[in-house]
């Protein structure tokens, strides 16, 4: 349904996309993790057709973002991460005039914007100016609006960010109806809780990239029941603790140069750490710190991703 392949752009000389390629089957969700800043509303808007990428192509239901976006558009349903619900209409009227938009005639559109707004239980607030609505009520309306003309693509960026337990706990039963209901679906987050409960598989970036992807299990397979960790002092001692790490967990460490930290999986824990400590020893390292930790969900996101973290934890 969604061919992504290598979208690079830049805003201004700053790279936002450094090569994001992605695909998403029929009926499948796929949820794009990434912290503030990692590209995931520049994806989103390249899929959408609203902004051209320096590069790469993108392909929704077999037609190009850049030579057929009326197409695209037709196909794709989509609810940006900012709310474009219009606080002068009622609930009731920002659907209507969505249907309306989407070429619906005057009676289907009446009864579509009808059927959603009891499907997502605004119907008691439907004759009610949206400037009234509470934030869950909004993210409804705009989810709403997104499934306009059943489109077979919906695009959600960052639907559950804001919201309270209850609301995202109803936004997250809706996206896995819409999604029994064959739609394929992309979604953005920054919550790898929420990935790992909605999406098939997930796709991780960071500063542009995509820095893993695949099955909730397959990445934290990947993140190896340990973290070993060792914090140097000085940057041109990075690259000896990149080779022990790599030596001691047998794959390729994550690396964050601002804490000077490596972090890499390992299996077999305590052996790794001795491993550790010879190959430090024999680069002639002296680690400021040194660790063991066992790998939670989060570390997933955190050792894939490379934000401002401390040197410790
Ligand atoms: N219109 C723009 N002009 C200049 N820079 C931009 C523009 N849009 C995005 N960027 C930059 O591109 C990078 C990626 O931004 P993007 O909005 O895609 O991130 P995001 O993953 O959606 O983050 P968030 O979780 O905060 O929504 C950021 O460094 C951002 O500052
Ligand atoms: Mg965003």
């Amino acid at each position: 349904m969604v061919v992504v392949e290598e979208l690079h752009k830049e805003f201004r000389g700053t790279p936002a996309l450094r090569g994001v390629s992605l695909d998403i089957g029929t009926g499948e969700i796929m949820a794009l993790l990434g912290p503030n800043g990692a590209g995931k509303t520049t994806v989103v808007r390249v899929l959408t057709t609203l902004l051209r990428p320096d590069s790469g192509r993108a392909r929704v239901d077999g037609w190009d973002v850049r030579r057929d976006p009326a197409q695209v558009r037709r196909s794709t349903g989509v609810a940006g991460q900012y709310s474009s619900v219009d606080d002068m209409l009622t609930g009731f009227e920002n659907l209507y005039l969505v249907a309306r938009l989407r070429g619906m005639k005057r009676a289907p559109a009446r009864r579509t914007a009808g059927d959603l707004l009891d499907r997502f239980r605004l119907a008691e607030v439907a004759g009610r100016p949206a400037a009234g609505y509470s934030g869950g009520m909004r993210r409804r309306l705009d989810l709403a609006a997104a499934l306009i003309g059943e489109p077979s693509l919906v695009v959600l960026d960052e639907p559950t960010t804001g919201l309270d337990p209850e609301a995202r706990l109803d936004t997250w039963e809706e996206v896995g109806r819409l999604a029994a209901r064959g739609t394929t679906i992309l979604l953005t987050t920054q919550y790898l809780e929420e990935a790992d409960r909605l999406a098939d598989r997930i796709t991780v970036i960071d500063r542009g990239r995509v820095v893993a992807a695949g099955t909730s299990d397959r990445l934290k397979a990947a993140a190896g029941t340990s973290r070993l960790f060792v914090v140097v002092a000085r940057d041109d001692e990075m690259a000896a603790a990149v080779r022990a790490a790599r030596l001691a967990g047998g794959a390729e460490p994550t690396v964050d140069p601002r804490g000077r930290r490596v972090e890499v999986a390992a299996g077999d824990g305590q052996e790794a750490l001795a491993r550790v400590l010879t190959a430090l020893r024999a680069e002639g390292v002296q680690a400021l710190e040194i660790g063991l930790g066992r790998a939670t969900l989060d570390d997933v996101f955190l050792g894939l991703t490379t934000r401002t973290r401390g040197v410790t934890r």
